[in-house]
């Protein structure tokens, strides 16, 4: 009964935290619940599209259709990312780890005795996002997401620009009745030139909203 807007389209989709190890036992993770991303896949699929859903750790079932890959790291979501490609549509709806540890322990790091404290050493991850609206066997449509606490349309609109990216869609995080971890999600979506406010909403009722719009970008 869906809208067959997507019909023939294949979309990649990245959803869910990642983790960055650092020993056998510990790892540096975020609150991503993967919620949003694995109802724009379902969506996606209800709409016609062929997706490729790229999932960090979740718990959550595979919706009906899709194929899913899963992985655990930054580096490794980046792999499986570019692997997905060439696509006509990327949705980064992951919550992709910004640093990773410069090392990860090959046994479990102890207290050390006297120590109060302990340093951890950090290096930036690759931004996954930019690096697929760059790839010159051009997507039709790179779609970012933007969690934010304050300032939302000011960032949004500069990863847009930064990222050249064609729709970023932003929500305010650390309100309630939305955000990570919730069933629930409220968005406004940013291109150039426009704006579209998502009431709150159910992250289903706005997955298939979100991809209406998409439809309608990709055709603008
Ligand atoms: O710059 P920021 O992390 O706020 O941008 C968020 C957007 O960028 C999300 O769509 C996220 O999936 C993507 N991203 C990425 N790779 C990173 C960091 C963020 O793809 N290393």
């Amino acid at each position: 009964e869906s809208p067959q807007e997507l019909k023939g389209l294949r979309v990649v989709i990245s959803a869910g935290p990642t983790y960055e190890d650092l020993d056998p036992v510990r790892y540096v993770g975020n609150r991503s619940s993967g919620k949003m991303g694995y109802a724009l896949a379902a969506a996606a699929v209800r709409q016609g599209a062929q997706v490729v859903l790229v999932s960090g750790p979740v718990h959550l079932a595979t919706p009906a259709g899709v194929q899913r890959v899963d992985v655990r790291s930054a580096a490794q979501m980046r792999s499986a990312v570019l692997d997905a490609l060439p696509a006509d549509i990327y949705i980064g709806a992951a919550a992709v780890s910004d640093y990773t540890p410069r090392q990860v322990a090959p046994q479990k790091l102890k207290k050390t005795a006297g120590t109060q404290t302990l340093t951890l050493e950090l290096v930036r991850t690759q931004d996954i996002l930019a690096e697929v609206a760059q790839q010159t066997n051009a997507l039709k449509l790179v779609v970012g997401f933007a969690a934010e606490t304050h300032d939302v349309e000011k960032y949004a609109r500069g990863k847009l620009v930064d990222k050249r990216l064609d729709l970023v869609i932003a929500n305010q995080v650390g309100i309630t009745n939305g955000g990570f971890e919730s069933d629930e999600n409220a968005a406004t979506a940013y291109w150039q030139g426009g704006e579209q406010v998502f009431p709150g909403t159910t992250k289903a009722l706005l997955a298939e909203q979100l991809l209406s719009l998409i439809a309608q970008r990709l055709h603008a």
